[in-house]
């Protein structure tokens, strides 16, 4: 047994009370053959493990980190300037999603995407592969070789991206069932399946209902996409699905909407849609970097949390500027900034 002694965050993942950020500057945490079995303040840990080995840490002891909303296919993009959100995707992030035809380069990529995830304390990924089911191999493939925790799936296009990024709704079905059979739940769970219709735009209703099927089929998957980043995306759903009353009622219409759902960015909203993502235990994923990023525009965070919606942070990458979750979290809304002087300080 061994007791790192240091400053401790003992977060246990709900972000309320006085500060949910405390730390505790005389911590330790006490692990057994590297598992972590408790933590508290090093008096009462020192006396509750007498046997244990001390050492002391000069790092902030925290749990790992959570990803809910990344790229890995854009590993190699992060920072390449196109525009806006529409622009963006189809000059800098289509051509490189189409690289993944390449088993090879694929592999290389999820290689560097774990590397850089473990380098910042990223122990838990929600990922967008590409179009291509080579992608969703060669992610869980090395993601085996891993110690993180991995939800990821094939990205599901049929309309509004280059020919060889999409996929007939039926064979996007196939493909996809063919993919959860493979890697929903394997190596005891640690790695999952999830639902990936990428947004509206790029969706017929026919592929929509391909992504609600088999959430149908397979309840225990998650299901994630986009939802109102940026205003011509959703002037352009608005065109797309006239019949829906908003942007998200577009996959309400489909049955995409409830627990399990990730929708990333979700800035611009009516309050039906903020009211049906809290009544619906959907979860936003916050992407801070990447709205600066890509002038999206201001994720009302407050908005959503007071309406109740469940929200997580994102790092997009690679429309995020960052992997480092404590970087994203400094730029999301209402988070204490690290590292800054307080207000007044330098006046
Ligand atoms: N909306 C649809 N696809 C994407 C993507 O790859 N990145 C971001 N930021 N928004 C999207
Ligand atoms: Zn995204």
């Amino acid at each position: 047994m061994l007791i790192e002694r240091g400053r401790l965050r003992p977060f246990d993942g709900t972000i309320t009370g006085a500060d949910p950020f405390a730390v505790i500057e005389n911590g330790a945490l006490v692990t057994d053959d590297g598992e972590v079995v408790d933590c508290g303040t090093a008096t009462a840990m020192i006396e509750a493990y007498p046997d244990a080995a001390i050492v002391d840490s000069s790092d902030l002891l925290t749990p790992g980190l959570t990803d809910s909303h990344i790229h890995y296919s854009q590993t190699r993009i992060i920072g390449t300037f196109g525009g806006g959100l529409l622009e963006w995707l189809e000059s800098v992030t289509f051509p490189e999603e189409q690289k993944f035809e390449d088993p090879a380069y694929a592999r290389e990529i999820a290689k560097e995407f774990f590397d850089t995830l473990e380098a910042v304390g990223t122990t838990a990924a929600t990922v967008y592969c590409t179009s291509n089911p080579v992608s969703v191999d060669a992610l869980f493939e090395e993601a085996l070789t891993r110690n993180i925790r991995v939800s990821a799936g094939l990205v599901m296009m049929d309309r509004n991206a280059p020919s060889p990024l999409l996929t007939p709704a039926q064979e996007a079905y196939d493909q996809s069932r063919a993919l959860i059979e493979k890697w929903h739940g394997a190596d005891n769970a640690r790695l999952t399946y999830t639902i990936t219709p990428r947004f509206a735009p790029t969706s017929t209703p026919a592929l929509l209902e391909a992504a609600a099927a088999l959430w149908d089929e397979f309840p225990s998957c998650g299901m994630q996409t986009h939802l109102s980043e940026n205003t011509a995306e959703v002037e352009w759903v608005r065109r797309l699905f006239p019949k829906a009353p908003d942007y998200l009622g577009v996959y309400e219409m489909f049955g995409l909407v409830g627990p399990g759902a990730i929708f990333a960015h979700a800035i611009h909203l009516t309050d039906r849609e903020v009211g049906l993502l809290a009544e619906s235990g959907s979860v936003v994923a916050h992407c801070p970097t990447a709205n600066r990023f890509l002038a999206s525009g201001r994720c009302d965070v407050a908005r959503l949390l007071k309406a109740g919606v469940r929200v997580k942070l994102g790092s997009d990458i690679g429309a995020g500027t960052t992997f480092d979750m404590m970087e994203v979290a400094e730029e999301a809304e209402g988070v204490p900034k690290r590292g800054r002087p307080p207000a007044g300080a330098l006046s």
